[in-house]
């Protein structure tokens, strides 16, 4: 029998992988897809059986040109996310964070339902910042409140050492909007506050692709232009220190060593702009984890914790 329809091709692919016989999977996805190179259910099958027999590289490669044919695609935007990220989810992360750190004074900047939030013990002061919470805010610990302004607006009331009742955060989530000036206005006024052991975490700096990747949302599954940040205060702030996790989706950087007195970032703030924010994510194109300082699995911070 000849096999030339891409329907009866991912037929057979699906019969061999439910029986295991993933290399064969993988002979008959490449066949097909010499015939149907614009098929994107093609390459995440083959995405898949490259991933059950544990070759990443060849699932990333699979998951990204299926993301390039379909570039809203949630569900393989998420495949790729784990393929190329092999470390705890960003939650799970940030639980253990949350375990080792003990916050009493947590702030977040971006709350949107809840879920990180929700992670701050309900006896430590939580702030959250959102324009648009979507969250039900009366049902809130009695420390904890969200307030529905942008974190611009949040920080120029100067309220934020009566919120934290006068003392520095110890713990911080950046995860607001996903555009690199606002991230980097977040940072530099959320370290004003900071105490020398205090950390800032902040989600999105390893984009999964250049879709999700743009200033302006096209694509479900988006995390803009903030992976800008972390390779700005590497540059600019090379006292801090960098370590961005390999979470899925889209990375954890944790940042300790902050200096409350720095004002680097705030002198060259223009200069920073100017340099950044038409930097194009073409650059990321090779040498991707690198690039952006992707820590390997072996890093301390999860070599020695929960964080695996
Ligand atoms: C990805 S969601 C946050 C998710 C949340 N941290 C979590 O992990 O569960 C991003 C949130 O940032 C909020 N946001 C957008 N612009 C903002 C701004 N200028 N300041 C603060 N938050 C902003 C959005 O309303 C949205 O709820």
């Amino acid at each position: 029998m000849s096999i030339n329809t891409a329907k009866q091709f991912k037929i057979l692919a699906k019969d061999s992988m439910q029986s295991a016989k993933f290399d064969h999977a993988i002979e008959i996805l490449q066949e097909a897809l010499k015939q149907n190179p614009e098929d994107r259910e093609l390459f995440e099958l083959l995405g898949d059986a490259y991933k059950a027999i544990e070759n990443r590289e060849g699932a990333i490669i699979s998951y990204t040109d299926a993301l390039n044919l379909d570039p809203g695609h949630l569900g393989i935007a998420l495949k790729l996310a784990t393929a190329s990220l092999t470390g705890a989810n960003y939650i799970d992360a940030l639980k253990v964070i949350h375990q080792c750190v003990k916050p009493e004074r947590y702030i977040e900047i971006g709350v949107c339902k809840g879920v990180s939030f929700q992670l701050a013990d309900v006896e430590s002061i939580a702030i959250g910042i959102d324009p648009a919470p979507q969250l039900d805010l009366t049902l809130l610990p009695k420390k904890h409140c969200v307030i529905a302004q942008t974190s611009d607006d949040y920080f120029n009331a100067n309220r934020i050492m009566d919120d934290l009742q006068g003392k520095c955060f110890d713990l911080a989530f950046l995860d607001g909007m996903h555009l690199f000036e606002f991230a980097l206005r977040d940072f530099i006024n959320l370290e004003k506050y900071a105490a020398v052991d205090s950390v800032i975490c902040i989600h999105d700096l390893y984009p999964l692709s250049a879709a999700t990747a743009t200033r302006e949302r096209n694509t479900a599954f988006w995390s803009g232009d903030v992976w800008k940040l972390g390779l700005c205060l590497q540059e600019y702030r090379p006292d801090l220190n960098f370590s961005l996790l390999p979470c899925p989706p889209t990375g954890l950087a944790v940042v300790t060593d902050l200096d409350a007195s720095s004002n680097v970032l705030a002198q060259h703030y223009d200069e920073i702009l100017e340099k950044y924010l038409d930097l194009s994510f073409d650059i990321l194109m090779e040498n991707k984890a690198e690039k952006l300082s992707l820590v390997g699995m072996d890093h301390p911070l999860l070599f020695s914790s929960l964080l695996l």
